[in-house]
């Protein structure tokens, strides 16, 4: 397999940047990932190892505290295995010039497929330490199960906490599921796919997900507001929660889930540090909503432990190992980025969410979450869907005499008329654009690309890279933190009740 490197001109870049490379901001090897493996990371690396063998086999059998061993191995390996591979990942054109630096660097891409290998691993090792085993107790042979032990006899104790077998269909389901993704995401940054046409990938992914779901369990039943539930159902009184049962548009939205997720964070691209860091504040703020559910439980020692903690316990199980390779993969991915993660990150990290969301039945408290992947897919839709021209890259442009990023702008050939003048001028007018016109004939000549950085930019002035990362999550974390308050307040105000 040998795939040309990709050099992306200036013109294709839509910011204007000289069409040849001129070789790395330092004199170092290009592909080469620069790393301090010092003594005391070393130390650092085995202390590291040494805990998660402690924590897998912990006396308890605690299958939570196996997944907390688990994540820190993910963490020390995928630490380990970047800058080890980076250089064979240019070899064989995985590779990718830094538009945001003056002499446009060449360095690793698509190192979130090294992320996603190390995760999938850790999630096949951790199945014997989560589900219950031993679980026939008499067969017939030829893989008959003819007696099978009474799981509710098992739930007490040690075994309290570990799954049944009927969660495995759904387990292995998921991580198909995602290894599908993992393909794809690689197909994607090899060939570099349309987006109209990668738009669809997930779609695929979750096929294995929802397909088993929906012969596994299939409740497409949803919470609605009692005051809704009273207007479809006039004079009917019940004492039972009020839900809904939306029938095969509760696959639709599954789906849509699954397209959204992966390509929002796609999308949401291009500054170092932006798609790592947004997925880690997601994965951390989703653990935080699952530790809600889980450890007034756990802490008490109730029994039986409240109804959501179970769709909680699987949801932390598929975050925190998530959590783990994208903090390692942060590290190299930080201003100035090492390495880039690729669209197969993306993918992969918007495909957990999805999932948890999905799985854990919280797809809305997932969506709070996500608020400035939404604003900024709203924002990017006239450009997406075009109304409005979209240059190949639209990620922030590079001023070289200030070494400071600007908006990147779109330049028309011919006047925009009808409905993209329209939206160019409304926009323009609330300052959510910034045009260009023609001071003669006061003809729109360009505009900033749509996307919620270019905003920001052009709300701040212009701003170093590092500097627009922190801004960029920053905004990140406010949004979750307003999701979860919101979660926990609003949410059962409207629903008469929290599940917590
Ligand atoms: C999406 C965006 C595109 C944006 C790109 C940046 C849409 C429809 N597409 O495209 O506008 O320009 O992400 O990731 O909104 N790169 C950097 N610095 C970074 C990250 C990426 O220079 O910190 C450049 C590199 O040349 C890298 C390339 O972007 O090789 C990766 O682009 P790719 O992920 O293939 O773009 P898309 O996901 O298709
Ligand atoms: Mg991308």
């Amino acid at each position: 397999m040998s795939a040309p490197i990709p050099v992306l001109a200036g013109d294709e870049a839509g910011n204007g940047l000289p069409k040849e490379s001129t070789g790395p901001d330092k004199p170092v090897q290009e592909g080469a990932v620069p790393t301090t493996s010092s003594l005391s990371s070393k130390v650092w690396s085995l202390f590291l190892v040494g805990t998660s063998f402690a924590l897998i086999f912990n006396a308890e059998y605690d299958p939570l505290l196996a997944c907390i061993g688990f994540s820190v191995l993910a963490y020390v390996i995928t630490s380990v295995s970047i800058p080890i591979l980076g250089p064979d990942f240019v070899r064989v054109g995985f590779a990718g010039r830094d538009l945001g630096k003056k002499h446009r660097p060449l360095i690793p891409e698509t190192m979130g497929a090294v992320c996603a290998v190390v995760y999938l691993t850790t999630m096949f090792f951790f199945i014997p330490f989560l589900f219950y085993k031993f679980l026939v107790t008499e067969t017939s042979g030829g893989g008959n199960r003819d007696q099978v032990l009474d799981t509710s006899t098992l739930h007490k104790g040690r075994s309290l906490r570990m799954f049944p077998h009927s969660k495995l269909a759904e387990f292995l389901a998921a991580l198909l599921s995602l290894f599908s993704m993992l393909v794809l995401g690689v197909a994607d940054d090899l060939f570099d796919i349309r987006w109209r046409n990668k738009l669809l990938l997930p779609a695929i992914a979750v096929l294995p997900l929802i397909l088993v779901y929906y012969i596994d369990f299939g409740v497409t039943l949803v919470a609605v507001p009692p005051f809704l539930w009273k207007m479809l159902n006039p004079g009917v009184e019940s004492s039972l929660p009020p839900i809904v049962d939306v029938g095969m548009f509760y696959y639709i939205y599954m789906l849509a889930m699954a397209i959204f997720c992966p390509n929002s964070i796609n999308i949401l691209a291009g500054i170092n540090g932006l798609e790592a860091g947004q997925s880690l504040i997601i994965a951390i703020f989703l653990l935080f909503n699952d530790a809600l559910y889980i450890m007034p439980g756990r802490i008490l020692g109730l029994h039986p432990p409240p109804p959501a903690t179970e769709a909680h316990l699987l949801s932390t199980y598929f975050v925190l190992p998530l959590i783990a390779v994208t903090a390692a993969l942060l590290k190299y991915n930080w201003y100035p980025a090492r390495v880039f993660v690729g669209d197969t990150y993306c993918y992969f990290a918007g495909m957990v969410f999805a999932q948890v969301g999905i799985l854990g039945h919280f797809s809305k408290t997932l969506l709070l979450f996500l608020i400035p992947q939404i604003i900024n897919f709203i924002y990017s839709a006239p450009q997406l869907f075009k109304i409005v021209d979209c240059p190949r890259h639209r990620l922030p442009k590079l001023n070289t005499e200030t070494g400071l990023l600007e908006p990147s702008r779109v330049y028309f050939e011919s006047p925009p008329r009808g409905l993209d003048l329209f939206l160019l001028t409304a926009l323009g007018k609330v300052k959510l654009l910034n045009l260009e016109r023609d001071p003669d004939t006061r003809v729109i000549r360009s505009s900033s690309n749509f996307t919620l950085i270019n905003l920001v930019l052009t709300w701040t002035g212009p701003l170093r890279e590092d500097k627009l990362a922190v801004v960029m999550l920053g905004i990140q974390i406010g949004c979750c933190t307003v999701g979860l308050i919101a979660r926990h307040t609003l949410a059962p105000a409207i629903f008469g009740r929290d599940n917590l």
